[in-house]
């Protein structure tokens, strides 16, 4: 029986991922969200937990409850809510973040092990300076262009490096070994779209919100221009990423911080698809030139060569797989009456 903690349970990664977990008969989950978990999730994990990852007598109390064999930290506020809420994003994606590695050194030091730590990092790490940049980039890898222009952004590199040290450099000074305490693993993910959820606080949420909107019958505005491009991936592709990634022998990995992607449209050719599906979709192009910005600062596509290698990771999804064999039949299911 493996234990595994879940933060952020109750967000989009979360549902996703706790389907596929709970069809383990091996796998114990512990789910932790600010929100109540949903009542379609409940049965599928063994407590779910109403509580903030700030609140650290409560993570205190968790790891003493448990052996957990690997934490999942999911939680975090997204791009366009981070730039809203900057302190507070701040707070929760970076001092929420450390909680958590704290509470992972607590339990490899109770467990006498290893306790994997995968950590769901963000295209919102690059930032490029303008669209002729951006043009000229073309497939980024994992190195580049490390100048976050939000918040999210930020956090989730520091983040990163956060993790690096904690499984490499932590306590570098004390007599006693602290290293082989942490096996952090990242995923720098593109715009995830689920069938079954929305996002909120993203900027890359126009793609989910336009197909969820014509699913729906509703009428949208897309807050992006029609050749914004940055790369996507469908939901369970996201989630086997993480399952593949958890699972790789750690000797086979070359790097903390992996890329993944699985197509990069444009937001016009994700209408063009989206249109296919649902021919009285009414979308509009109605630029927000702010959160237009955040967006021309992502790559137009990132370089996942390193995850290939590693780990073979290979999405299942292409675009046009996506929609048809995932996201449209999902959005009918989903919204029939
Ligand atoms: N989907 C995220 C956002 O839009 C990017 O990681 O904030």
């Amino acid at each position: 029986m493996k234990t595994i903690l879940i933060t952020g349970a109750n967000g989009e990664i979360g549902h996703g991922l706790i389907s596929r977990l709970a069809e383990r008969n091996y796998v114990r989950i512990v789910a932790l969200d600010l929100q109540e978990l949903d009542e379609s999730l409940k049965p599928k994990v063994h407590r779910a937990i109403t509580g903030d990852i700030l609140d650290t007598a409560l993570l205190e109390s968790l790891s003493a409850t448990y052996n957990f064999d690997t934490i999942y930290h999911l939680a975090a506020l997204l791009s366009t809510k981070a730039e809203r809420q900057p302190v507070l994003a701040h707070k929760v994606n970076v001092d929420g973040t450390l909680n958590l590695l704290e509470m992972a050194v607590g339990q490899s030091r109770l467990q006498g092990r290893e306790i994997k730590f995968l950590y769901p990092s963000s295209i919102a790490v690059y930032g490029l300076p303008d669209l002729q940049t951006k043009a000229r980039a073309g497939k980024v890898k994992e190195h580049e262009w490390l100048t976050p222009r939000t918040m999210y952004g930020i956090n989730k590199l520091y983040c990163e490096q956060l993790g690096i040290y904690y499984a490499r450099y932590y306590r570098q000074l004390d007599a006693e070994a602290t290293q082989g305490l942490i096996d952090f693993r990242a995923l720098r993910f593109p715009g995830l779209i689920s069938a079954v959820t929305v996002p909120t606080g993203g900027t890359s949420d126009y793609a989910p919100e336009m197909l969820h909107a014509a699913a729906q019958g509703k009428p949208y505005a897309c807050f992006v221009r029609e050749d914004t491009r940055i790369p996507f991936m469908a939901m369970p592709d996201a989630v086997e990423a993480l399952l593949q990634l958890e699972a790789a022998p750690r000797q086979k990995l070359t790097r903390f911080v992996y890329n993944v992607t699985a197509f990069n449209p444009s937001a016009q050719e994700i209408f063009n698809l989206v249109r296919h599906a649902f021919p009285k979709a009414q979308v509009t192009f109605t630029p927000d030139l702010k959160r237009q910005k955040i967006v021309d600062s992502w790559p137009a596509d990132v370089d996942d060569s390193a995850a290939r290698a590693d780990w073979s990771w290979q999405p299942a999804y292409d675009l046009r797989r996506a929609f048809e064999e995932y996201l449209v039949p999902g959005v009918l299911q989903r919204y029939q009456t």
